[in-house]
């Protein structure tokens, strides 16, 4: 019996924070595989912020998903039939697999999957989060942009999300005083408890600037920034001379038409080293930091957590979770 594939293709793009209405639940049969393809079943589905980037139709770095397509979806998916001598049936690969139950894997495209390793102890999903995306930006983001040195004051704003978390805890190994700005007495908690961060400040709580400032006497010497606007103000005003801002995404202003600017005559008068960066331009040094991240990972440097919703229908809904801050750790959705 030939099978069939549920998937959730672009219908409109959001005004506002995304909807189901934005999304179409689309089923098609899936063909027969030609000589060179694989048909791998997704597992999971990494619920990242640039999603609602990469839905509306604005310059980027990647062009927008076109309306009709598959929304375009980072996931991990396991071989379920292959016609490619790559890819063997029960192989888990890691990969664009869309917003879908299936993905087809043939031709090019069979290059941007890479296969994960059987580690004990290390969940696949993982590799969609500490070991993936997120444990690579804030590897990245940290050690050749932020250049941490013993007894610097590293703030992280989105902290007790996937990537401030693991970019928090790098700060640690490093031996950095590290602040962690997040949304809830919950993730604050977390973040001093758990992982090790120095003080945490709820950005929800009408005294937090107050709080960042006595949890930073010695000011600020990194902020590695998530968030943008008025966080982001409040940190830069508290930066020491040759501070560096590393500027991994600016969740706050991603849902509004128009983001706006934050002053950046700080930049100026504390003579600030500011980067944005990707993580696609990281690409040829991926594996010897997954290595190291592995490594910090099981002598138990690196901890981390997963917030998982089941059900494609539900893919939308966890969009909107990364605004709304109801994940901690990395956002998942199980299929
Ligand atoms: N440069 C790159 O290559 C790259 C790669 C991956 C991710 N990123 C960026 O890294 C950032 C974090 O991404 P992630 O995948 O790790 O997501 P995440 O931190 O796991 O989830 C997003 C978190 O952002 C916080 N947030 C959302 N809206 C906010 C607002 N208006 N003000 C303050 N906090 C807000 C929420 O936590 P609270 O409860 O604390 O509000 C939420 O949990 C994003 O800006 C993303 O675009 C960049």
């Amino acid at each position: 019996m030939s099978k069939t594939n549920r998937q959730l293709r672009l219908k409109s793009r959001p005004k506002g924070p995304v909807s189901r209405d934005n999304f179409e639940l689309a089923t098609q049969s899936i063909p027969e595989l030609a000589e060179g393809q694989a048909l791998a079943r997704v597992r999971y589905l990494s619920i990242d912020p640039t999603m609602r980037i990469w839905m509306a139709d604005i310059p980027q770095y990647m062009p927008p998903v076109a309306i009709g397509e598959v929304m375009r979806s980072f996931g991990l998916a396991e071989v379920v039939e292959s016609r490619n001598p790559d890819f063997k049936r029960g192989d888990k690969l890691v990969g664009f697999t869309g917003l879908q139950e299936y993905t087809l894997i043939g031709g090019s495209e069979a290059r941007s999957f890479q296969k994960v390793p059987s580690i004990p102890l290390v969940s696949d999903s993982a590799f969609l989060g500490v070991l993936g995306i997120n444990g690579l930006t804030a590897y990245f983001g940290m050690t050749d942009i932020a250049k941490p040195q013993k007894g610097e004051t590293l703030v992280v704003s989105a902290a007790a999300g996937a990537t401030g978390s693991i970019a928090g805890q790098i700060g640690k190994i490093h031996g950095c005083r590290v602040v962690g700005i997040a949304g809830s007495v919950e993730k604050c908690s977390w973040l001093t408890e758990k992982l090790g961060f120095d003080a945490a400040i709820n950005y929800k709580q009408p005294d937090w600037r107050e709080k960042l400032a006595a949890a930073t006497p010695q000011g600020i010497d990194i902020d590695f920034e998530n968030v943008g606007g008025e966080i982001m103000h409040t940190v830069l005003s508290r930066m020491n001379l040759f501070g560096r801002v590393v500027v991994c995404g600016l969740i706050s202003g991603y849902n509004k038409e128009d983001p706006g600017l934050a002053s950046f005559a700080t930049v100026i008068i504390k003579r600030l080293r500011v980067q944005g960066f990707l993580l696609v331009d990281y690409v040829p040094k991926f594996t010897d930091a997954a290595t190291q991240l592995g490594k910090w990972k099981l002598f138990g440097k690196l901890k981390d957590r997963e917030t998982i919703v089941n059900g494609l229908e539900k893919a939308p809904d966890a969009i909107n979770m990364l605004f709304t801050g109801e994940n901690i750790g990395k956002m998942l959705v199980e299929l």
